[in-house]
């Protein structure tokens, strides 16, 4: 297998040697196409990541970081001749130290070029590289999944058009989640109750809080109406490298989300929500008329306020219309044992919960 791969290799490179003189933007199109078959930018091509004959490369991130890293380790790739001046290139490394990150340090020779994701056995261990999400040699600029294969349907594996198509081949089907980690494609499943707008079009045809460019239905062109996992999750820097790569932000967010109970309400506290639902709608009751009273509380009662996570799921629910979903180690079930929420009907505005909270019998309470 290693000899074949070495073969491979000297034929591939003597290949690319002869067939192009180094001007052409793609070389050796079978193997290496896209930003990294750029010669103007890696010259030394193969051996920039392939050394000498070491073939034994598996997708470990320090082959990446030797470019994608410091300003020190590209300065070295410049002066051994595999990387040129031109190329535009950030530190991604920095991204990898903060707090909340894939893990890509973690597992050390677990990722396998010809795996098979969603991983199908339960005791398999977890792990995420770099070229589980890029491929190595076809990867181009603003394309970061171009050469990568979803998830396999019959016999046939499509390309992937959706980021999300790559989540869900490690946070969805996978027999391996970690516990508490659910199925992401169950969670936005367009035959949902709710659901944010990955995969389709939301349900709710008026989201009265929404702010601008999203709206609630799409009436004039230019208005987006559907959200990929990137808008929530991402760099906390929004001038650094993109990419879901790591954040100072708890749940590898953009922005900060406070999901603990009995905390007060500040615009910091729920900033991701409140970067697309207006605040001050919220908060002035107008779609729910109790949204005030349960997110800042009611201190003459003596009643402290709660996160939007105490109701709604960030993600879908199968269960109830707008995203409600019960976060059961604060809501309880009622005298009668039930932990509901009813609508009536659609976009009423109108429903009753059944549930205790803080000691407060809901049995059930309308609005
Ligand atoms: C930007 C870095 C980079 C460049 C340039 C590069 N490779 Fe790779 N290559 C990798 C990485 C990383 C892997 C491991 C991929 C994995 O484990 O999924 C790999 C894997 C391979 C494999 C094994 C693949 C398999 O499916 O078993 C071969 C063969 C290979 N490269 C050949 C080449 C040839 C030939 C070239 C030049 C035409 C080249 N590579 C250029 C990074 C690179
Ligand atoms: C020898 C240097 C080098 C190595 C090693 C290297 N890259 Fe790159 N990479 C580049 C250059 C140069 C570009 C193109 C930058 C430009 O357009 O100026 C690039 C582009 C990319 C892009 C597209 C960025 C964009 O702007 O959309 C991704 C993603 C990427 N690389 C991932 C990886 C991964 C993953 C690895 C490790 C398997 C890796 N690179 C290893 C040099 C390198
Ligand atoms: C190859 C597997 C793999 C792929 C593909 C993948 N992830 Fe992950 N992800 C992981 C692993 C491993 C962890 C660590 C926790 C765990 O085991 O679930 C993780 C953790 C996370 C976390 C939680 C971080 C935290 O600190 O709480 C988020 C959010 C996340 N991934 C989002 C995404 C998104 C969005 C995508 C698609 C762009 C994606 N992942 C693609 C493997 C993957
Ligand atoms: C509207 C914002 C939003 C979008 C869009 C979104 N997420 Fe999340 N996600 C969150 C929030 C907030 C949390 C942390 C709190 C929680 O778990 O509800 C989270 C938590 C996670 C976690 C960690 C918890 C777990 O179950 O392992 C993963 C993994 C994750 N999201 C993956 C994804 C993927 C994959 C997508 C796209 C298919 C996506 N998210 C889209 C807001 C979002
Ligand atoms: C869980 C999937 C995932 C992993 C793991 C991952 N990336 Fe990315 N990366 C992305 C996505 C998605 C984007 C595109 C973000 C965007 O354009 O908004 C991206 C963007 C990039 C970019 C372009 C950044 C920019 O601002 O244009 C580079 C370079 C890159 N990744 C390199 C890496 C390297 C190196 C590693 C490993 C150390 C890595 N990525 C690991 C998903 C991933
Ligand atoms: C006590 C439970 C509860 C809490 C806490 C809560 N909500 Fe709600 N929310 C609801 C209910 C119930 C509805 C449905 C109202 C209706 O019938 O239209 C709703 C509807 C919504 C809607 C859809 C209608 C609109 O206003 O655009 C958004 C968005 C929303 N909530 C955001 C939030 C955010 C953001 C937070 C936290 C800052 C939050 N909610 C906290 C119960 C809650
Ligand atoms: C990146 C933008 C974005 C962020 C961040 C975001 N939302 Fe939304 N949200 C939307 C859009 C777009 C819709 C409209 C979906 C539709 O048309 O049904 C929506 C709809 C909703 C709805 C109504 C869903 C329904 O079917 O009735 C609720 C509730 C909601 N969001 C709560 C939240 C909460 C809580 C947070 C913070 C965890 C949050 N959102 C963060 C964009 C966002």
């Amino acid at each position: 297998m290693r000899f074949s791969a070495i073969l491979f290799l000297l034929l591939v490179s003597i290949c690319a040697g002869l067939g192009s003189a180094g001007a052409a933007r793609y070389t050796s199109k079978t193997v290496l196409d896209g930003a990294h078959g750029d010669r103007q930018l890696l010259p030394k091509s193969c051996r920039a990541c392939h050394r000498g004959m070491a073939m034994a490369i598996r997708g470990e991130e320090a082959v990446c970081f030797r470019c994608h890293g410091s300003q020190s380790n590209r300065e070295q790739m410049i002066r051994s001749g595999a990387l040129t001046q031109e190329a535009r290139l950030e530190n991604i490394e920095r991204e990898f130290q903060k707090p909340y990150r894939h893990p890509v340090e973690k597992s050390r020779g677990v990722h396998h070029p010809q795996e098979r994701l969603p991983e199908e056995q339960v005791n398999a261990a977890r792990h995420v590289e770099c070229v589980d999400c890029h491929h190595p040699h076809l990867v181009d600029n603003d394309q970061p999944y171009r050469g990568l294969y979803g998830r396999r349907v019959g016999n046939l594996r499509g390309a992937i058009e959706n980021e999300y198509e790559v989540c869900y081949r490690c946070h969805a089907e996978s027999a391996n989640l970690p516990i508490g980690s659910t199925n992401k494609h169950a969670e936005f499943a367009p035959t949902n109750k709710s659901y944010h707008p990955v995969e389709a079009e939301g349900r709710n045809l008026y989201v009265i809080s929404l702010l601008s460019p999203y709206n609630e239905r799409q009436e004039k062109p230019g208005e987006i109406s559907r959200l990929t996992c990137g808008d929530c999750h991402g760099s906390d820097d929004p001038t650094g490298p993109q990419g879901p790569h790591g954040s100072n932000y708890a749940g590898l967010l953009k922005k900060n989300y406070d999901t603990s109970d009995e905390r007060p309400e500040s615009r910091f506290a729920y900033e991701l929500c409140y970067s697309c639902h207006d605040r001050t709608s919220i908060l002035s009751n107008e779609s729910f008329p109790y949204h005030a009273l349960h997110i800042q509380g009611n201190s003459a009662k003596n009643l402290p306020g709660t996160s939007c996570h105490t109701c709604h799921d960030a993600h879908g629910s199968s269960q109830y219309q707008y995203l409600i979903r019960f976060n059961e180690d604060v809501v309880a079930p009622n005298a009668d044992g039930k932990r509901e929420f009813k609508a009536t009907g659609v976009g009423s505005r109108h429903g009753s919960c059944l549930l205790n909270c803080h000691g407060v019998e809901h049995n059930p309470l309308s609005y």
